[in-house]
């Protein structure tokens, strides 16, 4: 099984810009969401730690998060059952080891960001107060403001690295390039700060670690949940590197996104499955309740079960969206319980108290990312992944809800130990360095189009090769002078060539991958994962391994 044989994406290399600045640490980590902040709260006991973060440290996905964590807190639930519940999800493909890790430092690491600060929601006795997802068989989900969960979670560690002098922040700053020893180990990064001040423009961190906890790909869609930011950064970068990717054909569609009319673009408002798992429930534009007979969690199925229900509806009826019914919760548990909900509906001119809520799915969460081992190390030494940006097997097919903040909260502890128990090696940058010739940042419409027609919910050969075609010709046709937006634009199509070469080589349908031209499901011949590298020529190729064998 190979990648795609005459397509290109980044063909071109260009010899490396002399930065204008440089700078070391010890550890740098790329993104500030909960992983990145998690582990530089941790690393900064062991050494200097600079935190870069392309817009102000609040503007990644974790602030966005509704549901809330998933850990096993509540009476009778245990480690077991989420374990349970997590492998079933993923339909055949999590690694049962890093599930255990998971579900069984999840409810400490839950305990310790209430330390730091966070303040979830409790009854007036004190106890958490605890809610149910799609897939969940227990109520385990701690969250804080009502719906509110990762602004709360950003807020309170936003605050702790505040009052961390030691940890150094480079707001507005888009990485550009992780930089290679002469081994192939990372030994730094270049950047490109947008600001004022002696590290203005282009410059370099030199260090021992770099942890990308940079966050998904959403925006690799023309709709998606993701904020603006979320444009694959991290992933683009550790190819370029020489990292190995897995399983970065499992993009999940959330079922419920507010649909705002057919051309809507760009993040989208979330409805969150805490809804469903408070009462409320789907129907179809005649009124049926159509998750009953589906699955027998109906409409708390797992997210790729209800989405791809609610997909075969709309081709049924034709129609553009279904409809969420939470009109008995009345308005003062809309209020008390879902007020960020209430208001993006109110603002878009639905009042949930007493109308249907018009969903559809939409991109929401990349399972897959930098394939990384137990402590967060990828394939390339010097550098981890954390939360989004990494495959550390949690996710397999289809991520559990509420498992994305505890995955980033869990594993950015054991990289922090891991640094400190066995920190890499400072290595001299290699002598000679080359960058990818850029996209064009027009082509970035272009691309999210191609993908959202062809690699969206549903898929097929055809239409899979083809935006493959019409992506590599937009970019080998485009020439871009270096500036930020073409370095995302390239990380754009960096990804979602490496996403099509995955979802064409996985021919079945499995999780948050659906073949329309496989659709027997968890075919057993593809019980495994799907790596991805760029040649070197900037192709992406695939292998295969089954579990267990890799
Ligand atoms: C939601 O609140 O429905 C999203 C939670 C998640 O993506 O885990």
């Amino acid at each position: 099984m190979s990648g795609l044989p005459g397509t290109s994406t980044l063909p071109r290399l260009l010899r490396a810009p002399s930065p204008g600045w440089t700078a070391h640490a010890d550890v740098v980590v790329v993104g500030s969401g909960i992983a990145g902040l998690t582990t530089a709260l941790r690393a900064r006991e062991h050494g200097r730690v600079l935190v870069v973060t392309k817009d102000n440290l609040s503007a990644g996905s974790t602030r966005w998060a509704q549901g809330g964590i998933a850990a096993a807190l509540g009476p009778g639930d245990t480690p077991e059952q989420h374990l349970t519940d997590t492998l079933v999800a993923g339909a055949g493909l999590c690694e049962e080891d890093a599930v255990r890790l998971l579900v069984n430092e999840g409810p400490h690491a839950v305990h310790e960001l209430i330390e730091l600060g966070t303040r979830f929601d409790t009854f007036s006795t004190g106890d958490l107060q605890l809610t149910r997802e799609g897939g969940h068989h227990r109520d385990r989900v701690v969250h804080a403001g009502g719906d509110a969960t990762g602004a709360e979670v950003q807020r309170a560690l936003v605050a702790a690295v505040h009052n961390a002098p030691d940890i150094e922040v480079i707001e507005h700053a888009l990485v550009l390039d992780l930089m290679p020893a002469a081994d192939g180990a990372v030994t730094g990064v270049t950047l490109h700060v947008m600001g004022e001040g002696e590290r203005d423009g282009v410059g370099s961190v030199r260090c021992r670690a770099v942890v990308l906890a940079s966050g998904g790909m959403g925006q690799v869609y023309s709709s998606t949940t993701n904020p603006a930011v979320s444009t694959g950064d991290g992933i683009a970068m550790a190819l370029r590197a020489g990292a190995v990717v897995r399983d970065v054909e499992f993009v999940q569609f959330h079922p419920t996104v507010l649909w705002l009319g057919a051309g809507s673009r760009g993040q989208q408002p979330l409805v969150s499955e805490a809804i469903r798992g408070e009462g409320a429930f789907l129907v179809d534009q005649q009124g049926e309740r159509f998750m009953q007979g589906v699955h027998e969690m109906a409409d708390l199925a797992p997210r790729d079960v209800v989405a791809k229900a609610i997909m075969r509806r709309m081709r049924e009826h034709g129609s553009e969206h279904v409809w969420l019914d939470a009109r008995g919760f009345g308005e003062e548990r809309w209020r008390a319980r879902f007020p960020t909900i209430l208001a993006a509906c109110r603002e878009h001119g639905i009042d949930p108290v007493h109308e249907l809520i018009p969903v559809a799915p939409a991109c929401h969460y990349a399972s897959g990312g930098v394939a990384t081992d137990l402590d967060g190390r990828t394939t390339v030494p010097g550098l981890y992944a954390c939360g989004e940006a990494a495959c550390s097997g949690v996710h397999g097919a289809n991520r559990l809800a509420s498992n994305s903040l505890l995955e980033g909260l869990v594993f950015a502890r054991r990289i922090a130990a891991d640094l400190a128990s066995d920190p890499p090696a400072l290595r001299p940058p290699a002598a000679e360095r080359r960058t990818p010739g850029l996209s064009a940042a027009s082509t970035m419409p272009a691309v999210q189009r191609q993908m959202t027609d062809s690699a969206g919910v549903l898929r097929n050969q055809d239409g899979l090769e083809r935006a493959a075609k019409t992506i590599a010709d937009l970019v080998a046709d485009s020439d871009e002078v270096p500036r930020t937006e073409a370095w995302e634009a390239t990380n754009l199509a960096t990804v979602a060539m490496v996403l099509l070469a995955t979802a064409r080589a996985r021919e079945e349908t499995r999780g948050s991958h659906w073949r329309e031209d496989f659709p027997d499901p968890d075919d057993a011949r593809w019980a495994g994962h799907l790596s991805a590298f760029l040649d070197e020529s900037g192709r992406p190729q695939t292998t295969f391994a089954p579990l267990g064998e890799e």
